[in-house]
């Protein structure tokens, strides 16, 4: 049965790159699906150890997703540090991955930089404890924008080299379950986990850089929308955003070497729910004096309800705390279950 996982890390704002590459895919595949969604803020202690508000960033992320539609009655909703699982799990899967997978994540690179050696352990070791929250729930689907695509990766190959290296004592404990890797069938504990990435608005780039991804951490703040601007705000910075100075082609091949438009494009679509294909058929052979309104209009009508409805659940913590605490205690009933049995499959002793 499929089951969804994925999370947000609480450092910064969150962005139009958040909600149009991950948060609006949480909200779609609730309707079909069990979903667990997590704010992970032991991840984000690899940017930030000593972190004033950090309780505040993990609410806020919080109450976006329940401003964004995810109903935290029918599905699970909690912050990472509630439940123990994820870190003992994420020890274990230190010990299945090697340095070498580790050493080569592009994040890493670019968050360590050029001193490597001064990066903490836990910014190498980021990913593992990133698989230990997707497979703690044996979860089979992941939805995140492009730029995880490789932790995902390496969550496969750890969930598969631990099939491998315990096949024997999963098959003798019984508690594998028959899965497909590639064209053969094999009996393992963890899934190999199906990223959901894809779609117009997988990959938002920033509004003043059309090289650049669109981050929570670019200094200018015109270079993203942030999930609490006002209508104000989002409007004057869709019109500041950097164009060049053709016309929009009718077709998606003429957005090629045009990565603002490229972006704008991929932005409506994501906005409209519609493909970049459609959105030229509309605006194809119009100047950007005519897109940026109407973009600016769209945005306006699907994020201002958002921003405003965030700020009218962070005015009562005290439910917010409720929801986390009591999506703790559901994920944690269901971390537990796979821990014991990842205890009895390594020989660990315990009751
Ligand atoms: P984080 O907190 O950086 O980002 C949250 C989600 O937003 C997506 N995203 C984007 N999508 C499109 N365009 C952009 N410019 C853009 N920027 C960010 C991210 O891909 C992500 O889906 N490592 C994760 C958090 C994490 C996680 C997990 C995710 C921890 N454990 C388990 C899934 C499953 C991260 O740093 O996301």
């Amino acid at each position: 049965k499929p089951l969804v996982f994925s999370g947000v890390q609480p450092t910064g704002n969150l962005h139009l790159g958040n909600y149009l590459g991950a948060i609006k895919k949480f909200v779609a595949l609730q309707d079909t699906n069990d979903c667990i969604y997590c704010v992970v803020d032991l991840h984000s202690l690899t940017a930030q150890l000593v972190h004033q508000d950090l309780g505040e960033q993990t609410r806020s992320i919080t109450a976006a997703f329940l401003a964004s539609g995810i109903d935290p009655k029918k599905h699970i909703v909690f912050n990472q540090a509630r439940v123990m699982q994820h870190a003992e799990l994420a020890w274990i899967f230190n010990c299945v991955a090697r340095i070498g997978w580790m050493n080569r994540m592009t994040q890493f690179k670019d968050k360590a930089g050029k001193d490597r050696e001064n990066a903490s352990l836990g910014l190498l070791a980021y990913p593992s404890l990133m698989a230990a929250d997707i497979l703690v729930y044996r979860a089979t689907h992941v939805p995140v924008g492009e730029d995880q695509k490789q932790h995902l990766e390496l969550t496969r190959d750890i969930a598969q080299k631990f099939n491998n290296d315990f096949s024997a004592r999963i098959a003798e404990l019984g508690v594998g379950v028959e899965m497909k890797v590639g064209e053969e069938t094999v009996n393992g504990f963890f899934p190999i986990t199906e990223p959901v990435i894809g779609g117009p608005a997988a990959r938002i780039m920033s509004l003043r850089d059309g090289s650049k991804k669109m981050s929570k951490s670019d200094p200018s703040d015109l270079s993203r929308i942030n999930l609490t601007d006002d209508a104000d705000t989002i409007s004057k910075k869709i019109k500041k955003a950097k164009t060049d100075p053709d016309a929009l082609p009718g077709e998606v091949e003429g957005l090629e070497g045009r990565p603002e438009a490229e972006n704008l494009v991929g932005i409506y679509a994501g906005l409209a729910d519609m493909s970049k294909e459609a959105v030229l058929s509309e605006f194809g052979g119009q100047q950007f004096s005519v897109f940026k309104p109407a973009l600016a209009d769209l945005a306006v009508e699907k994020m201002a309800p958002v921003a405003g409805e965030m700020r009218r659940l962070m005015a009562d913590p005290a439910y917010i705390d409720s929801v986390l605490r009591d999506g703790g205690n559901r994920a944690r009933v269901i971390a537990e279950g796979t821990m014991k049995k990842v205890r009895e499959i390594i020989g660990l002793l315990g009751d």
